[in-house]
């Protein structure tokens, strides 16, 4: 969406992080509307002093079930136990840390949690959210009828470029009638596969999603396979460090779906690596794509160029077993003649200079190598 914002993938928090943890065991409206003003500010005063506002993280988004009800007028009034204060209030402290703030609505008649939705009142809702101070729009697709997505996201899309307010644009339709041929012209990022869970399998899931629509994704329009579980306690600490590697290097949006308020040391320096979060920001904006695989896919070959002319690659083993992989210069458009310095982003540290080749010894199940190669 040319509307000046999302010239990199996105990087956040947002609110879905109790629905992420639920969900393993119950269903998503059993937990995920527990949240409420001192969760959101509490939130962003961590992301703005435990280094993730130095790392790039700047948008604070809460999801579902801030909004209560309308007015006579049909302004949407936020949930008066919950948000007694209303937005606006946590608007001004999330600009005061210099941070950004982010909502949530729906296209259709209600919310997926039963909560009011913009069908037909998108004018008035966009009005609204900019005279509160709104930076990020995601509008979800529940209780939509027959309705197309393209044709009521455009409603919405317009009525946001209306205020004058840039307001980022998040579409969540869950790939439904293909989001990435369409999403670019009315939104800056569209959801591409149905919700994340926190387990291998489901991380699996919805990379493997990603494989045949990478060339959608630009500058200003990302395809977006869902927030980062990372830190949620489902998968191992290796399959993070997999789950954010290859986030990057898909130029998802960086949302991070955990408790930022209790996070440990391990988690943040996963979220905050600073070559691999530089892979994702990189402005040439080119999504990575799978170039090779091997076992039948059990070994993974991911690259991306990037504007520098340098080459980032992920070694990335699904298998339960470790691994050598193999990476040829061949697969990442070099010459096999060809002398490249190959350096670990993870480790921030050349591993040498190779000709032709390079073998990452030992890749753990479930675990990746993230290499610069220029
Ligand atoms: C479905 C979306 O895909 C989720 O990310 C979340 O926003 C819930 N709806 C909220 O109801």
């Amino acid at each position: 969406l040319n509307n000046g914002l999302g010239l990199t993938p996105q990087m956040g928090w947002n609110s879905n992080w109790i629905n992420s943890y639920y969900l393993i065991t119950y269903s998503w409206n059993y937990f995920a509307c527990n949240i409420n003003e001192t969760v959101i500010m509490e939130t962003a005063k961590a992301m703005a002093t435990n280094g993730m506002k130095d790392a790039g993280y700047v948008y604070v988004n809460i999801d579902d079930c801030w909004a209560e009800s309308r007015d006579k007028n049909g302004v949407i009034q936020p949930d008066s136990n919950t948000f007694p204060n209303g937005i606006a209030y946590i608007a001004d402290y999330v600009h005061g840390l210099g941070l950004k703030l982010g909502i949530y609505t729906d296209a259709g008649t209600e919310t997926c949690a039963g909560r009011p939705g913009s069908f037909g009142y998108e004018q008035i809702d966009a009005q609204t959210y900019a005279s509160w101070g709104i930076d990020y729009l995601k509008e979800d697709w529940c209780n939509t009828g027959s309705n197309q997505p393209l044709s009521r996201y455009s409603i919405m899309s317009q009525a946001l470029n209306a205020t004058g307010r840039p307001i980022f644009f998040s579409l969540c339709d869950w790939g439904t009638d293909n989001p990435w041929e369409w999403g670019p012209t009315v939104g800056n990022s569209f959801r591409t596969t149905g919700d994340i869970k926190d387990n291998w399998a489901s991380f699996m899931n919805n990379l493997n999603l990603q494989i045949p629509i990478t060339s959608y994704s630009q500058v200003g329009g990302w395809n977006d396979p869902d927030m980062l579980e990372v830190g949620n306690g489902g998968m191992t600490t290796t399959e993070y460090i997999s789950h954010f590697s290859l986030w990057s290097i898909l130029n998802a949006p960086l949302i991070a779906g955990n408790d930022l308020r209790n996070i440990d040391q391990t988690t943040l320096s996963i979220l905050t690596a600073p070559e691999v979060i530089a892979v994702n920001q990189d402005p040439l904006g080119k999504q990575g794509a799978l170039v090779r695989s091997y076992n039948g896919g059990l070994q993974q070959v991911w690259a991306k160029p990037m504007a520098d002319g340098s080459r980032v690659v992920v070694l990335f083993n699904t298998d339960s077993i470790s691994a050598d992989i193999q990476l040829e210069w061949v697969d990442i458009y070099v010459q096999n003649t060809a002398t490249m310095t190959v350096r670990d982003l993870w480790a921030r540290s050349d591993v040498g200079q190779y000709t032709g080749s390079y073998v990452s010894l030992n890749v753990p199940s479930h675990g990746c190598a993230m290499l610069k190669i220029y």
